[in-house]
């Protein structure tokens, strides 16, 4: 075997956002741009050498590439064992899955999540850690910097088999490579996690019952084998299960916006009773039911009252934990169920020390990421799974469960405004903003506010982040909370959220739009929009 020490230039661009480094395919096709940020992480974590690490991803363009260069440069750098989903697929869950169950030291994860496919779309990888947890802030700033120090990488010249060959390969003295199938294991985890006959009843009682949009993405083989194969589901349950390079060309997002179509299919009056999507890499759900979508607020609020329902968490919940633009209707809950309930950052990497101490057993975010204990990413399939499994358990509608957890827990009224910017626009907008939490307290619009910026220190590690966004609350349960998105790759989304909680005595049966409307003037008004960006229009509502 020949390892090549290949000569490199820094490149300026390579700090790793919430998820991972994401940039065009364009950009990571440039020479050396992939092998520096691989190289930086191997030189970031030494633990890499002589132990065993998963590779695989969303299938998207340059998924393939992206994994012989990985293997090369993996074989090169010491790793004993390197464990490939075959054709080097993994979803993200099944990949941190794959790190936990496997003892690995690390896995690299390539995707970028609902980010557009194809040659002109986008590429991203991240590291996941031991564990199969997302890199923490601390990890990723080092790789940060080694990257832009990095003056050459290590690759092995070596041939490799096909991707797809299920089996053991050996790659040299030191190194060899495993490829297993992406799914079986993932699909044994979900059935761990729940009461497959309970579900399999339910699913096969009503023809059509239930409906699942895999978006041209990953999750479509997942989505066969648990739904179809060991569920016993029909075929025809499955819509755009099998992966595409470029998504079909679509935004693999689950939201009303991304995936109107899929909802538009729950307005008729013989929709199915429950209908579930996920994204580009698998870590996100969509929870619709007839005639709505269940925001992922209230989606996870109900998953902690119902908990004992689901018996991957049955009589273990002891905290749980949402990011901070996620509405208060969880901590309703856990109020109720006397356990703290976290109040985290964007980002799932601020939940994995919470999961790992096991301080938390459920977490989520408003972004439409749910997940368990089970795993250290949000997990898209356990999210429509839990669904399924409360709806069986209640033996009722969507809209019952809905309905009955407001009756008895109020109901906190979400949605979030999105605004494309530029980004000195969405830098101008944060500034302004700035200027109330100085002052703490203000009136504005005819209502009295406190205003902060939300900083969070992690109690395990006692690591604090600041400037997380800032918050607006008014004297009457509604919040606003403004930042800026972390996972754009052009300009900059400025993301407003928008809350009203109302009490379970209150009219918890308005129209949501009509309720948040004062909330949604507020906000432009604080934010100054108008003035600093001309159009006050949100570019989506979700
Ligand atoms: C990714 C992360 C999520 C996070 C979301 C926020 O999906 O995995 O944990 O909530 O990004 O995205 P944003 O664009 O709002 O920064
Ligand atoms: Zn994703």
């Amino acid at each position: 075997m020949t390892i090549k020490v290949i000569e490199t230039t820094p490149f300026s661009d390579q700090k790793p956002g919430t998820a991972g480094l994401r940039e065009s395919v364009a950009r990571f096709r440039e020479p050396h741009y992939l092998n520096n940020f691989i190289q930086s992480v191997f030189d970031s974590v030494p633990d890499l050498a002589g132990a065993r690490l998963v590779i695989g991803g969303d299938g998207r363009h340059f998924n393939r590439e992206a994994a012989q260069t990985l293997i090369r440069m993996a074989v090169a750098n010491g790793v004993s064992e390197i464990i490939l989903g075959a054709d080097a697929i993994l979803s993200t869950p099944a990949a941190a899955h794959l790190v936990a169950l496997e003892g690995a030291a690390g896995g690299f994860l390539l995707t970028a999540s609902h980010n557009p496919g194809g040659p002109d779309g986008d590429f991203g990888i991240k590291f996941n850690v031991r564990g199969g947890g997302q890199a923490s802030a601390e990890l990723t700033d080092r790789i940060h910097a080694r990257s832009l120090q990095i003056r050459e990488y290590r690759e092995a010249h070596i041939p490799l088999p096909r991707l797809d060959d299920i089996g053991l390969h050996s790659l040299s003295e030191g190194c060899r490579l495993r490829i297993v199938d992406p799914v079986n294991a993932h699909a044994d985890l979900m059935e761990s996690q729940f009461d497959f006959p309970a579900i399999a009843r339910w699913l096969q009682a009503r023809p059509g019952r239930f409906l699942f949009d895999a978006m041209h993405a990953v999750t479509g083989p997942y989505a066969r084998e648990v739904f179809v194969r060991r569920l016993g589901g029909d075929d025809s349950l499955l819509l755009n299960a099998s992966p595409r390079e470029d998504f079909a060309g679509g935004h693999p997002d689950p939201n009303p916006v991304d995936a109107a179509d899929f909802v538009a299919r729950f307005a008729t009056a013989d929709a199915p009773d429950l209908g579930g999507a996920s994204d580009g890499d698998g870590d996100r759900n969509m929870i619709v039911g007839p005639g709505r979508m269940v925001s992922p607020c209230d989606s996870l609020a109900i998953i902690c009252a119902n908990h004992d329902c689901i018996p991957g968490l049955a009589g273990r919940l002891k905290g749980v934990a949402r990011s901070m633009p996620t509405s208060r209707a969880l901590d309703t809950v856990a109020q109720a169920l006397g356990i703290p309930c976290h109040e985290t950052p964007t980002g799932w990497r601020f939940f994995a020390s919470l999961l790992d101490a096991g301080q938390i057993q459920l977490c989520g975010e408003e972004s439409f990421g749910t997940s368990s204990d089970h795993v250290r990413e949000k997990d898209g399939l356990w999210a429509v799974l839990a669904w399924m499994q409360m709806l069986a358990s209640h033996n009722c509608s969507v809209d019952e469960l809905l309905e009955r957890h407001w009756q008895r827990f109020g109901r906190h009224y979400f949605v979030r405004h999105d605004h494309a910017l530029s980004s000195e626009q969405g830098d101008a907008v944060m500034a302004h903003l700035d200027q109330h939490t100085d002052r703490g307290r203000l009136t504005l619009g005819g209502y009295e506010l406190s205003a902060d910026s939300f900083s969070y220190t992690d109690p395990i590690s006692g690591h604090t982040v600041t400037r997380q966004g800032i918050r607006l609350h008014t004297d009457t349960g509604g919040r606003i909370v403004f930042r800026l998105s972390g996972t754009g790759t052009q300009g900059a989304t400025l993301r407003i959220y928008l809350e009203q909680a109302v009490a379970a005595d209150a009219d918890w049966r308005q129209d949501r739009d009509g309720v948040l409307e004062p909330l949604s003037r507020l906000a432009l008004e604080a934010a100054n929009l108008r003035k600093l960006c001309g159009e006050t229009t949100p570019t989506a509502v979700i």
